[in-house]
């Protein structure tokens, strides 16, 4: 896979990135300035705030010509990112159906981004069975409002969610495919998508702060379980399943986890599976200021430091279906 193919590349050696196309727009103005490849050599092709125009678009059609941002630069492009496809997603001009898909296709961009550098039948399998019941879910209404509204309130929170919904409904639909209907199964697709709606009423310079958290910031945050079930409730279109998931989505099997320390049995199953991908996606997740793991770094560190937080038959089955080297 190539780094245009993901929109996504690391760090270039020679101190430049490549930027994807199919994110520019003509007649947009770039905080960045912008380069093109001749030779060895990164030419500037259009200055930091000067107009992107039709002409420059037409350059680049023959696609061979590839652009290119400094690494310095980089987090411009990732806000950039993150507007366009916030503006997208609000634009009432779009269907709910196409801003379902841009959710959908953004979000599987960055799975594969996560998994570039392993094996792809994994992120080919988790398609190929999740893929069509992920666009049920993202096409109900309910369920794109309601992440809209997490990404007007933050774009991080609601990058996580699609890509958490996609992990457990793949989990779920390995697991539970034959036993649920498609209709329960999209309810409770629903539950692990919103599963940080109510992370939407945390204050957002709690969410920002790049230093460690206060207790009393710790315990706003740990609210959120609460607050996003009492938001579903006051809504009623989520089923019980569904609305255990956003409940319990902290707990954990050993105990230690919130709103209530429930234990082992006493977690709802789905919760379980939402806590395992939730977990998953936070530590492969690319984010400003963090490194973040590959696929099997991830599973390495949950299956040797967090091994009695989660049900050790669903984490196995996750590995199955994600892990870099299983046969899924
Ligand atoms: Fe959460
Ligand atoms: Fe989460």
């Amino acid at each position: 896979m190539t780094s245009s193919d993901t929109g996504q590349s690391t760090s270039g050696v020679d101190g430049y990135r490549e930027l994807p196309f199919s994110i520019m727009r003509v007649n947009e103005r770039y905080e960045f300035d912008i380069y093109i490849r001749i030779k060895d050599d990164h030419r500037l092709f259009a200055a930091s705030g000067a107009l992107f125009t039709e002409d420059h678009g037409k350059l680049l059609k023959d696609g061979n010509t590839k652009l290119y941002v400094r690494d310095d630069d980089w987090s411009k492009v990732e806000d950039y990112k993150s507007r366009y496809l916030s503006s997208i997603l609000t634009d009432p001009k779009v269907s709910a159906h196409e801003k379902a898909d841009v959710a959908f296709s953004t979000s599987m961009k960055s799975i594969r981004d996560v998994f570039e550098s392993t094996e792809s039948r994994t992120v080919k399998h988790v398609e190929k069975n999740a893929e069509e019941m992920v666009r049920l879910i993202l096409r109900e209404d309910e369920v794109m409002d309601n992440l809209i509204w997490i990404n007007s309130h933050d774009h991080y929170t609601y990058q996580h969610s699609v890509r958490v919904g996609i992990y457990a409904t793949a989990l779920s639909i390995k697991l539970f495919g034959s036993k649920l209907t498609k209709k329960e199964m999209v309810d409770l697709s629903a539950g692990y998508f919103l599963h940080d709606i109510g992370m939407a009423q945390v204050p957002l310079k709690i969410l920002d702060k790049q230093t460690p958290l206060s207790p009393t910031e710790w315990g706003i945050i740990r609210m959120h379980p609460m607050w996003g079930y009492d938001r579903l409730l006051e809504t009623g279109h989520l089923t019980p399943e569904a609305a255990a998931i956003v409940l319990s989505h902290h707990e954990r099997d050993n105990g230690s986890g919130y709103p209530f320390a429930r234990e082992g049995e006493g977690i709802p199953v789905y919760a379980k599976i939402c806590a395992i991908a939730d977990m998953f996606e936070s530590l492969t997740a690319i984010r400003p200021y963090r490194q973040q793991k590959d696929p099997f770094q991830a599973l390495k560190l949950m299956q040797d430091e967090m091994s009695d937080e989660f049900d050790p038959e669903l984490f196995k089955a996750f590995v199955m279906l994600l892990g870099p080297r299983s046969e899924a």
